[in-house]
């Protein structure tokens, strides 16, 4: 058996094509079919076993939000293996071939949505790292407020005032990610949901799927910047819904309708979550910038990418982070913790002391402290879908 594993180039479409129409279509392609760009840029992969086209997958770069910086993050997705080739191991080569190459790219961190956790978890990546959380209301619980800000069709005069809304819904979340213009120009030209927006400038939009009688309105994304912006768009989804039966839309763990408007009957529930992990430990902790100072020793048991192992001298402070190669003489404290625990620590969730209490984390109580003055505990959300 002779596998390769490689970057994607020009020549290599057809057969990117193949796995992913047999994978995700169940046919081999169609004269239509094509690989659009990534938006916002990224690399393709193809796995080739004999020759054969057998895995492929797609590394969005994004740009993910940490409370002490922003982070180069690898988005995976399209992960697929043919299937006359499953369930003989490639799957998990292919991932980790991915988690190294990206890696060499400068990504210092990956995420992606999970079909199943568990496949995942072999290669380190943490679950429960960020949640989104469906909202599902019978309408005649949506609350009664008042819509205090006009509502438009948006255009693409509004992608400016659209971008500054997002931004800053999303900007108390580690593990967030600003939005790309062409997701923009994408919502806009759907021909299947539309775009609306409130205030001048933009305190909230919706995008949703508006049709048919009594049935489910699916809002796609809402999103605020204000008070103002999150009661009128409640006001506005519950005229949307007047001849519906429930709407349903998402928003971060943190749900304000939950603390605000909720009132029984309502049902709650994870509808994404983004697994994520870190695929170069001092690559990630160089990217922090702290307010506080602190030092320990660090060791990452990591099989997939021994690199990550050290023990590692990591110290901060306003200045910035360094994690070099520990060469001893310094009575530091230690740390340990296997790749996956370190991964969703470093980002927020589940944070260190819930991880430590679990036994997964060993440092003692002081050391705690030091970890999350780096890496705080906090809320996170993965922004974007892909
Ligand atoms: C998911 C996928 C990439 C795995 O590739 P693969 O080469 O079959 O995977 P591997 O042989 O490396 O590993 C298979 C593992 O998955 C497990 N598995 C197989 N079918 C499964 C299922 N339906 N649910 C959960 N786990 C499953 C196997 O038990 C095995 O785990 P084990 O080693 O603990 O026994 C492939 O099945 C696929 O392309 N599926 C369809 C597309 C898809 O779901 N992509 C993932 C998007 S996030």
């Amino acid at each position: 058996m002779n596998w390769r594993f490689q970057e994607c180039g020009p020549g290599d479409e057809s057969d990117f094509l193949w796995v992913r129409s047999w994978v995700y279509d169940g046919r081999p392609p169609q004269e239509s079919d094509h690989l659009a760009d990534i938006i916002g840029g990224g690399r393709r992969y193809i796995a080739r076993v004999d020759d054969q086209p057998v895995g492929v997958t797609n590394c969005l770069t994004l740009r993910a939000r940490h409370a002490h910086g922003f982070v180069p993050l690898a988005g995976v997705a399209t992960v697929g293996i043919a299937p006359t080739h499953r369930n003989g191991g490639y799957g998990q080569r292919l991932m980790a071939e991915v988690i190294r190459a990206e890696r060499a790219q400068g990504m210092v961190a990956g995420a992606l949505y999970a079909f199943r956790d568990k496949f995942y978890r072999k290669q380190g990546y943490a679950s429960g790292a960020a949640h989104r959380m469906e909202l599902h209301v019978p309408i005649d619980r949506m609350p009664s407020l008042a819509q205090t800000l006009d509502a438009r069709v948006a255009t693409a005069a509004d992608v400016d005032g659209l971008a500054a809304c997002h931004a800053a819904f999303v900007a108390p979340y580690a593990l967030s990610v600003d939005r790309h213009p062409d997701r923009w120009a994408r919502m806009l030209a759907s021909q299947d949901s539309q775009l609306l927006v409130l205030g001048d400038p933009a305190e909230a939009y919706v995008y949703a799927r508006v049709k048919g009688f009594y049935e489910v309105l699916e809002v796609n994304e809402f999103a605020w910047s204000s008070r103002a912006g999150y009661e009128s768009g409640l006001a506005f989804i519950r005229s949307l819904a007047i001849n519906q039966s429930s709407v349903k839309w998402c928003e971060p763990a943190d749900c304000p309708f939950l603390s605000r408007f909720h009132d029984g009957q309502v049902d709650i529930k994870v509808d994404r979550e983004a697994m994520v992990r870190v695929y170069d430990v001092p690559g990630a902790l160089a990217c922090l910038k702290p307010v506080s100072s602190g030092a320990f020793r660090l060791r990452v048991a990591d099989p997939i990418v021994p690199e990550n192992e050290g023990p590692w001298r990591v110290e901060f402070g306003p200045g910035g982070s360094k994690c070099v190669a520990d060469s001893g003489g310094t009575d530091l404290p230690l740390v340990e913790v296997d790749i996956a625990t370190f991964s969703g620590a470093y980002f927020g969730h589940p944070g260190w002391r819930q991880m430590h209490r679990m036994g997964l984390v060993t440092a003692d109580a002081t050391t705690l402290d030091t970890l999350e003055a780096l890496m705080p505990t906090g809320l996170t959300y993965h922004s974007e879908l892909y």
